[in-house]
């Protein structure tokens, strides 16, 4: 409740250097995300290269964070026990629990995040190098907030409920 009541999307970082026990931590909450049928379908791609950072700045909204996480669907892993539903969905929702897995993880480690979405998932998947079999489906980048930042409180709001 704490972290999900703190949690802002942060756009800037600061200089700090994030360090693999940190990376380490936010990998293993990410292990404990539940995916369809406890199938492998979804792929994380650790970004600490400053050239590769670079590239993917290039294409989207990634700053000047220290460390970069993509989330992959795997599409055809789910579909060999789900087809069309596991195709077309489960894996990509997977993926997506994995990344918010990732991002309260973050927040609880005190470090900063926005979840990005806007990108072109065949450039994306160029830069890093990925497999022809996954999708890009979400992207965080990580770090330490800057000094200077001052987050306004989140009203929060549900766009509709519908209790029957
Ligand atoms: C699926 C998804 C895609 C998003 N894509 C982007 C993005 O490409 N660029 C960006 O700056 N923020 C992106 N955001 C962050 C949202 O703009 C942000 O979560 C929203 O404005 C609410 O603000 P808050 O996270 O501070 O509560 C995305 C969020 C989600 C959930």
């Amino acid at each position: 409740m704490e972290i999900s009541k703190k949690r802002r999307s942060i756009r800037r970082f600061s200089e700090k250097k994030v360090n693999e026990e940190i990376i380490d931590k936010i990998l293993d909450i990410i292990k404990l995300s539940p995916t369809a049928g406890n199938l492998d379908d979804f792929k994380v791609t650790v970004v600490k290269s400053r050239e590769i950072r670079q590239d993917l700045q290039e294409v989207t909204f990634v700053d000047n964070a220290p460390v970069v996480l993509i989330f992959s669907a795997l599409p055809e892993v789910s579909s060999k026990y789900y087809g069309k539903r596991g195709k077309e969905l489960y894996s990509i929702q997977d993926a997506t629990i994995a990344c918010t897995y990732a991002m309260l993880a973050v927040e609880a480690l005190g470090l900063v995040t926005t979840w990005v979405g806007n990108f072109d998932e065949k450039e994306v998947k160029e830069i890093i190098r990925g497999d022809s079999m996954e999708i890009p489906v979400a992207i965080l980048p990580i770090g330490y907030p800057p000094s200077d930042l001052n987050p306004k409180e989140r009203e929060g709001k549900i766009p509709e409920i519908k209790y029957l």
